[in-house]
């Protein structure tokens, strides 16, 4: 293969994390120019090229050195580990993207009840992931038929072909439609950038290190709220423990009134509703929650 000296990112071509990878590589100040077939997508600025294809083909695609990187679903990434070990070894969830949350499960017919895997013992089981499905079944020494399906997996029970399911649960209206009920989960999936454990050691190792970096910055700004409100210093120590990441607040005084503090704090990750009430309760107010744009220690 001919030596690249640009790095090349895969991604899914049209679908759930589409948009929102889209928008983190934006945030990483990679911009790209679409070619008319829109399945390359030669980068300005930085060289770093996009490849848009179906999220299935992204673990083969960075395993044969077509691809340097991908965002992907874990869930895509370790069933292409499960069904190919050999080519799978070389590849690695680099960082965790936090966007596209959804869960590998199993789900039965809705008027079935449901104890324990044991249950699953000699009942055929739909899926489009076959190898982390049979990887489940072993490690619970259960014996039971895989039916591989390449999509519409929620209908085969109601077509007798399967008794179960093991497929890809996000809101849960799929399953609620086709009258199924989530039973076991086997794999918490997010989006996640994924590549080979070691790094180009040419050009592109530098790039790869330098997106990294950004990467490593903007999941980190976006997930950073700043937090002010104001306090009675005795309610301090209890507050203190109820801010989510439990930062070091920084603490001012309030002029005329000594007894209370204004708090501003840092908060690695959201700020709930259900957080601010409980602040509230131990005695905080004016409560703001702001979003960070940018950071630099
Ligand atoms: C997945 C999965 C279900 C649906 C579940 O398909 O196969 O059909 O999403 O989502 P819900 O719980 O919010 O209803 P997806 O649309 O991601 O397409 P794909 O499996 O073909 O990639
Ligand atoms: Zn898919």
């Amino acid at each position: 293969m001919k030596p690249r000296d640009r790095l090349r990112i895969a991604m899914q071509k049209s679908g759930r994390l589409t948009d929102p990878a889209q928008e983190l590589l934006a945030r990483c100040g990679l911009k790209f120019r679409q070619s008319r077939d829109k399945l390359f997508c030669f980068g300005e600025g930085e060289p770093v090229d996009l490849l848009l294809v179906r999220d299935d083909d992204i673990p083969g695609l960075i395993a044969e050195g077509v691809c340097d990187m991908g965002i992907v679903g874990r869930n895509v990434l370790r069933e292409y580990q499960y069904s190919h070990p050999e080519e799978g070894v070389a590849l690695d969830e680099l960082r965790p993207l936090g966007f596209g949350r959804c869960r590998l499960s199993i789900a039965l017919p809705q008027d079935e009840a449901y104890d324990s895997p044991s249950q699953l013992n000699g009942q055929r089981i739909a899926t489009s992931y076959p190898g982390l499905l049979g990887e489940w079944l072993r490690s619970n020494g259960v014996g039971a038929k895989v039916v591989y399906l390449a999509g519409s997996v929620e209908i085969a029970p109601r077509l007798g072909t399967a008794d179960a399911i093991c497929d890809l649960v996000s809101s849960g209206a799929t399953l609620v439609a086709n009258q199924l009920r989530e039973t076991a989960i086997l794999v918490e999936s997010e989006a996640v950038l994924a590549g080979r454990s070691e790094l180009p050691t040419d050009e592109r190792g530098e790039i790869a290190e330098l997106l990294l970096r950004r990467l490593d910055g903007v999941i980190q700004v976006r997930d950073s709220r700043l937090i002010l409100l104001q306090a009675p210093r005795d309610a301090l120590a209890e507050i203190t423990s109820l801010l989510p990441g439990l930062p070091v607040p920084t603490l001012t005084a309030v002029d005329g009134a000594p007894d209370q503090v204004v708090v501003q704090a840092l908060c690695a990750g959201s700020v709930s509703w259900r957080q601010l009430e409980d602040m509230k309760r131990a005695g905080a107010r004016d409560m703001l929650v702001l979003p960070v744009e940018k950071m630099l220690a």
